[in-house]
């Protein structure tokens, strides 16, 4: 298998990264991460991608002239994906259209409901039966992209935020790296 050369933006706990670091390292799994991005100088996940030995970088994603170091960056690697993992800042529209169809993000709901911040408790005060994650491609609008991938969840009576919470992630670093093998046949990728 030829491994796809990827990289993924963070800006928090990086406990997705870690599941798509330990699964690139298997033969039959589509990716190679090459680079790590971080947009939190102290994020967690900055650990994590060096306990990997993946080379690591932190930009504001506040101006252009970042835009075109972090596109040289992209391109010196031949970066043919970029995963979105709690990446908490809005990528430009140039930037977007510059890779487009190659971005995708993993978002804490099953879209297109609750999109945006505090899922958890959207889904709660909307007394839905169901919640889950949904991996997405990125475009220029919040959360909004064509589905990949989605897993559902029921929401018991019990249920709070921690608890959807704890469950919808451990869905996420499953089906995160299923949508990535899905789309790796896909004549885009
Ligand atoms: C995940 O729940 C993801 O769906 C959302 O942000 C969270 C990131 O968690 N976009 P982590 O940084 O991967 O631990």
């Amino acid at each position: 298998m030829v491994k796809k050369n990827s990289c993924v933006f963070i800006s928090g706990n990086g406990t997705n990264l870690k599941a798509l670091l330990k699964n690139s390292k298997e033969y039959n799994f589509p990716i190679k991460i090459k680079l790590v991005i971080s947009s939190n100088k102290k994020a967690k996940g900055i650990r994590i991608s060096r306990m990997y030995c993946t080379d690591t970088q932190v930009y504001n994603f506040n101006n252009k002239l970042e835009n075109e170091i972090i596109l040289n960056e992209l391109k010196k690697r031949k970066i043919k994906l970029i995963c979105l993992a709690g990446f908490m800042k809005i990528l430009s529209s140039d930037f977007i259209k510059r890779f487009k169809g190659k971005i995708i993000n993993i978002h804490p709901s099953l879209l297109p409901k609750h999109k945006g911040l505090n899922t958890f408790e959207k889904s709660l005060k909307a007394k839905d039966k169901l919640t889950g994650c949904t991996v997405h491609y990125v475009d220029e609008q919040l959360d909004s992209g064509k589905t990949i991938l989605q897993s559902k969840i029921s929401i018991k009576k019990n249920d709070d935020i921690n608890s959807l919470k704890f469950k919808v992630q451990k869905e996420e670093y499953i089906t995160y790296s299923k949508a990535i093998i899905k789309i790796y046949n896909s004549i885009n990728f």
